[in-house]
This record gives C-alpha cells, sequence and structure tokens, in this order.
C-alpha cells in the first residue's frame, strides 16, 4: 500500500512570539506532522532554531515532529532534537561523510531516519542506505530560506527516486518528501512526478483565508493527481 498524502507544515514562517499556539492552530487546520527547518549557519547561511524550541512545544500539539537538520554536524545534534520529541530526523547526504553510520545511530536512538539530498545532488546516494530510512526529501530549492522558487527542474529526480522505491519494493515503507516552493501552483507537479509529503512554509502562512484553507487546498489539489 503506497504511503498516503501527507501535509507537512514547516514552522520557519511562524510568529516565534506564540509559536505554541501556531502549532495548535496547524493541528486544527488538518496538518499531519510538523516539519522543523534546523539551521546552523554553516551547512546553510541561515541560523534558526535549536532542540530546546522544539522542545518548548512537544506538549501543545500530538502531531509527529520531524527535524530536517540543515546542519554540519547532524551526529552531535541528532540526540538532542530525539530528546526534544522529533520521531523523524532527516540529515543531508551532503554534510554526512559516513551516513551510514549516522542513520544507524539514528534508528539505534528509536527515531526514525531520512535523507535530504540538495538540488545539485545526485539520487544514487541515497541507493546503498535504502534499508536504513523511511524518508527521501528532494529538496525543491536550495536550502536556506523560506519563500523561495519551486524548482520545476526537480521533478526528473522526483520521478527516479519514486520509480528506485517502487522498484525496491519500499512504497509502503518509505516516503518521498518535497521541500520548497510548494504552493497550489506547484503541488500538482510535484505529486505527478512521484511526491506523497509536501512541506510548506509561504504557502501556508501567507494565505488570506487561513491554515485550515490552505491545508485543504494543498491536499486536494495533490489527491485530484492521478499517479500511474
Ligand atoms: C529551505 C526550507 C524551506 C521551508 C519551506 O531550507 O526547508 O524549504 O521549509 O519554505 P517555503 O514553503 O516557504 O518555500
Ligand atoms: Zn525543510
Amino acid at each position: 500500500m503506497p504511503k498516503p498524502i501527507q501535509i507537512a507544515p514547516s514552522v520557519l514562517p511562524a510568529d516565534f512570539s506564540k509559536l505554541g499556539d501556531e502549532i495548535r492552530a496547524l493541528e486544527a487546520a488538518g496538518a499531519d506532522r510538523i516539519h522543523w527547518d534546523v539551521m546552523d549557519g554553516q551547512f546553510v547561511p541561515n541560523l534558526t532554531i535549536g532542540p530546546d524550541v522544539v522542545a518548548s512545544t512537544r506538549s501543545h500539539t500530538s502531531l509527529p515532529f520531524e527535524a530536517h537538520l540543515m546542519v554540519l554536524d547532524a551526529d552531535l545534534l541528532a540526540p538532542r532534537f530525539i530528546e526534544a520529541g522529533c520521531s523523524r530526523l532527516i540529515v543531508h547526504a551532503e554534510a554526512c561523510t559516513h551516513l551510514h553510520r549516522t542513520l544507524e545511530s539514528i534508528q539505534s536512538m528509536g527515531a526514525t531516519a531520512g535523507v535530504s539530498i540538495n538540488p545539485h545532488t545526485h539520487y544514487h546516494v541515497i541507493e546503498q542506505v535504502l534499508d536504513l530510512i523511511d524518508l527521501v526529501l528532494v529538496m525543491t530549492v536550495n536550502p536556506g530560506f523560506g519563500g523561495q522558487s519551486y524548482i520545476a527542474t526537480m521533478e526528473p529526480k522526483i520521478r527516479k527516486v519514486r520509480d528506485l522505491i517502487n522498484k525496491a519494493g519500499l512504497s509502503d515503507k518509505i516516503d518521498l518528501e518535497v521541500d520548497g516552493g510548494i504552493s497550489a501552483t506547484t503541488i500538482a507537479a510535484a505529486r505527478t512526478a512521484g511526491a506523497n509529503v509536501f512541506v510548506a512554509g509561504s504557502a501556508l502562512f501567507k494565505d488570506p483565508k487561513g491554515f485550515s484553507h490552505a491545508v485543504a487546498d494543498l491536499r486536494s489539489r495533490a489527491e485530484a493527481v492521478v499517479t500511474a
């Protein structure tokens, strides 16, 4: 059974003076999980939140937390984000010298692991670790900032990753997530290419009709795509 469509709000654009309220509102709006964009100012030219911020919101929602670790040293930070309440950690293939070991370590701490690949990175980097992950994140922007334009040339890569997952017989185990520029105008193309989890920040926080409209609209547009 293929993994379901999921909408995973990035809280990068949230009002951090009321982060708990924002997360509760996203849950009420029908979001499936919360996507934390963690940036260290080294791997990407931006610095965002640490594990204590995540921990401070854990009791405000029952939604699963996933941490998108855009950091140079995922081995150092992984335990902290698991302690903070993240059930899935997504590491960048480009930042992990020993990716297989890092993924095994995340699993040994009781979380599930995902691998993110930047626009320039070939999807072959994940071929040898499919048995250790439950998510592949194909970046549809260059990481570091919200509000960027969707890179449509990533769609052939999304399709190849989808075919790789399906050929390995892992379509019921591994999510294919996209992150960056996902909106009402781009989600159908990303779904057609094979994605099933959609990270969105600006599309949710800038919708004048609010979170419920934004989540429902994105979900319906993805569900309307007939996939092969
Ligand atoms: C990039 C971030 C963004 C964010 C979503 O490093 O990962 O992609 O989550 O940003 P929007 O949805 O505003 O493009
Ligand atoms: Zn992200």
